[in-house]
């Protein structure tokens, strides 16, 4: 966004509401206030959200207008309200809720076109127009929790089919990196999101990475191997097979894909059973210039979510600084749920090792 042109901005939020009413189109008001999982948020709040999380941005904070629903933000503040508490919330509903998230919209035009979001823009929050990219950056995000959710709603149909890519079969191709220093993190320039920066220099020992993601094949060894647990969704074929089951459809596993919904752990028990490790966000990142970024699945990483040196919370501590510490692991890469304005290689995505109900996967890496 750095020509900053207010047509673009606003051609790509309606390009991002598009997408999140296509995802709920199918669904009845009931379907959007069940509570699926104790994991993830029913829709109905995910749409609250990401209406108020613009509302909160868009309106009251760049423009300092009044909220329209008074104090009702707190039910949608994330910290606040954990997943598991968020059916009970008096959130809006229904007919109220889409009105909220059209009348959000309207304001958020009407102001869009009283700010100045060039280059030259005195706020950092309007400088290149990074709070506009940040509200993009969310409601996309927000689109693939939800598709997280409605991997567990039975008879789903997506109005668009999602493609995923067939990796080819056999033993993955291994790159070599030389040890040395490798630059990582989000450059000055540009959207991203504070825990990208700042980009510094970090020491590497020489190491390999395999160019491909672990299969569904691959993983498929492992189990019968070791008795590893499955995946999140497969069910036994009766035929001593396996079949995936989300959204309520048995669907047979493609041997030649990305294995995924997988957690850390399993994914740290695959590497050490291949003779192999995870590697580090560092050595992911360090690699990505060469690597077969295939998209299918998030990627565990061995590194925990910390603040690089020289961090600073911008522009809330709520995003990332909250969840610095052991108890999260770094996810790279995107999966088939991401559109392609998050993907970037110095993208950090993070979760509790055990979840397994994201687009999560493996890729092995080794010391050289
Ligand atoms: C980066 C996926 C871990 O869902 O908690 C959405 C993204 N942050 N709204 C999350 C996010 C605020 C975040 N993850
Ligand atoms: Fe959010």
């Amino acid at each position: 966004m750095t020509s900053a042109s207010k047509a673009a901005v606003a051609e790509l939020l309606s390009e991002a509401r598009q997408r999140t009413l296509e995802l709920i189109e199918p669904l009845d008001d009931e379907q959007l206030n069940r509570v699926y999982s104790p994991l993830l948020s029913p829709l109905a709040w995910d749409l609250g959200h990401i209406a108020n999380f613009e509302e909160l941005w868009l309106v009251q904070t760049i423009a300092d207008r009044e909220p329209m629903h008074g104090d009702l933000g707190r039910f949608y503040d994330a910290i606040e309200n954990p997943r598991k508490t968020r059916g009970e919330l008096p959130i809006l509903r229904d007919a109220d809720l889409r009105a909220y998230m059209a009348d959000v919209r309207e304001r958020t035009l009407e102001v869009l076109d009283s700010v100045e979001i060039g280059p030259e823009a005195e706020d950092p929050l309007l400088r290149d127009g990074f709070v506009y990219e940040m509200l993009l950056a969310h409601e996309f995000q927000h689109n693939e929790t939800m598709l997280q959710l409605l991997q567990m709603v039975d008879g789903y149909e997506p109005l668009r089919p999602v493609g995923t890519e067939a990796l080819a079969p056999g033993d993955p191709e291994t790159i070599a990196l030389a040890g040395g220093t490798y630059e990582i993190g989000a450059p000055d320039q540009g959207f991203a999101y504070d825990n990208e920066r700042r980009r510094h220099p970090v020491e590497l020992a020489a190491f390999e990475i395999d160019r491909t993601p672990v299969t569904n094949a691959a993983y498929i060894a492992f189990m019968e191997a070791t008795g590893a647990e499955p995946p999140l969704y497969w069910e036994p074929d009766g035929e001593g097979g396996w079949v995936t089951a989300a959204m309520g459809r048995r669907a047979p596993i493609d041997p030649a894909r990305p294995v995924i919904h997988v957690s850390w752990h399993q994914a740290n028990a695959f590497a050490s059973w291949a003779g192999k490790r995870l590697p580090s966000e560092q050595e992911w990142e360090a690699a990505s210039p060469h690597l077969r970024m295939v998209g299918q699945a998030w990627e565990w990483t061995s590194s925990d979510f910390l603040a690089y040196p020289g961090f600073e919370a911008f522009p809330y501590p709520e995003y990332s600084e909250v969840f610095f510490g052991p108890e999260y692991k770094v996810l790279r890469g995107s999966s088939w749920a991401t559109h392609s304005r998050v993907v970037r290689p110095s993208f950090r995505n993070w979760d509790l090792p055990q979840r397994r109900q994201i687009f999560s996967g493996i890729r092995c890496a080794r010391d050289a």
